[in-house]
């Protein structure tokens, strides 16, 4: 059994706004805040209430304000409390929780915020249209705000839109601003999984994670046919650069900015600058630039799949391989392969990496190869961060492969006549009572593991990372040995890794 690390007995101290009148109070839920509506409520119980909550631990804010997560009323009137929420000039209205004050009840009899039930939503109703007869569109407010809750096929039907949004996304990478970043990629998401293509604005009502910016965009669109600040974006010079440079494997964010900075435009600026050394990543990137920034297909993730698995039998017979990633998702083409394996013995995943990077290096076809040995420890606290790596022992690879072990040939540039080109191939080898765990995190897509995290702390008080689910009030780890085991310790319909594209 795993314990829980001491690091869990750690809270938040309030912030000052909290923390006014009656004394200091601690607060225990940091990712949960509250506002309570004063209408049909009224001020004194309002008070009362407020006070009842941050005795428990909870944050409760005085306004109304785009931090605020739950808003919680006792007036059970839909249609009149969403009219005044929406002229409260909210940017984050979607993503909030609308309740009735049962939810509230129920959150003070245990002690902790509940998870969030329909029964406890009180649901936005769409007026009709004066003159309309027929009912409004599929209710929007249906869709759940978080990824995991929604099935999303690589059959995008919003192309056109989910496009321009991660421009904009991507460009508010290059500038650190990592919250309207994220705001784009949920927008984003949401539009992938729309069954029909959106054709007007009206369309878009109620769906949740559509800031105004976004609308303001998919209007232009709609409108044109493109967005006036997609277009600015896509010809200035510094988002042109640093798209450029980070399209190098081994240069990230920091360092295209760097060498922006010094005046560097181009590839070859960047190799005949004196003062820039590249590291041996950057330098294979560079090496091999043409090939892997070239998609890889399904007849080459097979071909590569075939590959490995002839290894992995030679070493143990035992093991365990499996294809994750983008192709496990159904993706016709990919940046690179990924593959889990895994050994029935205990500790042995070690050292089968370096194994079979050995085998492929007598071979001919290492290429390239980073390989990072295990740093996994169960003590560890799964992470609040997605963006954190696991520990698993892991190696970041380019290989050589020969066009004759692809059923439908290379996926290589016309006029290109080599018999071979380079591919990247991600493995990661977990101990086998990881297993699940590191799957469902190397399946992907991002944006569908930041929303499993993501709904796991807020609605169900967990932790979920690459290597356990964790159980922050019964304070315990859920075990998992697949997939679905996960889905249901957080109370989730399964997906299908093809309905995880989003
Ligand atoms: N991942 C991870 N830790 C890493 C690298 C990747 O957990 N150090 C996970 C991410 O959840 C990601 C998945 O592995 O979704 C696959 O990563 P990547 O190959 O970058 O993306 P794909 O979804 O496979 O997309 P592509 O087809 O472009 O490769
Ligand atoms: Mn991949
Ligand atoms: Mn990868």
């Amino acid at each position: 059994m795993l314990r829980a690390p001491a690091v869990l007995g750690v809270r938040k101290r309030p912030r000052p706004a909290e923390a006014g009148g009656a004394g200091r109070q601690e607060v225990k839920f940091g990712d949960v805040r509250l506002y309570l509506v004063e209408r049909k409520m009224g001020l004194s119980r309002r008070s009362f209430l407020t006070r009842l909550a941050r005795s428990k631990g909870f944050i409760v804010d005085e306004a109304l304000s785009d931090t605020v997560t739950h808003v919680v009323s006792e007036d059970r009137e839909a249609s009149s409390l969403w009219t005044w929420l929406r002229q409260r000039a909210l940017k984050d209205l979607p993503g909030m929780h609308v309740l009735d004050i049962s939810w509230f009840t129920d959150s003070m009899r245990e002690g902790r915020p509940v998870a969030v039930e329909t029964r406890h939503l009180i649901q936005d109703t769409l007026p009709t249209p004066p003159g309309c007869s027929t009912p409004p569109p599929a209710p929007a407010s249906s869709i759940s705000q978080y990824a995991c809750q929604r099935r999303t096929t690589t059959e995008n039907r919003n192309r056109i839109f989910t496009d321009a949004l991660e421009v904009l996304a991507e460009s508010c990478e290059f500038n650190e601003m990592e919250g309207r970043c994220l705001a784009f990629r949920r927008a984003a998401s949401v539009l992938k999984s729309l069954p029909a293509a959106v054709q007007r604005l009206e369309a878009t009502r109620g769906l949740p994670c559509l800031g105004e910016h976004t609308r303001a965009v998919i209007e232009e669109i709609l409108q044109c046919g493109h967005s006036f600040e997609v277009r600015k974006i896509l010809s200035d010079e510094r988002y042109q650069t640093l798209k450029l440079f980070t399209s190098v494997f081994g240069v990230g964010p920091k360092t295209a900015e760097k060498w922006y900075r010094r005046g560097l435009r181009s590839f070859s600026d960047v190799l005949a600058e004196p003062g820039v050394r590249l590291n041996r990543m950057q330098q294979s990137g560079f090496l091999h630039y043409g090939d892997i920034s070239r998609a890889v297909s399904k007849a080459e993730a097979r071909a590569l799949g075939n590959i490995i698995d002839e290894a992995v039998r030679a070493i143990t017979p035992d093991a365990q391989l499996a294809l994750t990633g983008g192709f496990r998702r159904g993706k016709e083409f990919g940046h690179d392969v990924d593959f889990i394996v895994t050994t029935p013995e205990q500790g042995r995943e070690e050292t089968i990496l370096p194994q079979i990077i050995q085998r492929m290096k007598k071979q001919g076809i290492l290429l390239y190869s980073d390989y990072q040995a295990s740093t996994f420890d169960v003590s560890k606290l799964p992470s609040h961060r997605f963006e954190a790596m696991d520990h698993f022992a892991k190696c970041f690879l380019i290989l050589r492969l020969e066009g004759n072990q692809v059923d439908a040939g290379l996926n290589n540039a016309e006029g290109d006549s080599r018999s071979w080109r380079a591919v990247r191939v991600d493995l990661v080898a977990p101990p086998m009572d990881r297993y699940a765990f590191a799957l469902l995190g190397w399946t992907g897509s991002r944006q569908f593991e930041r929303d499993l995290r993501r709904f796991a702390r807020m609605e169900r008080q967990m932790l979920l990372d690459n290597h356990a689910l964790y159980h922050k009030t019964k304070k315990e780890f859920l075990a998992a040995t697949t997939e679905k085991d996960i889905f249901a310790h957080l109370g989730l319909e399964y997906m299908e890794p093809w309905q995880r594209n989003a």
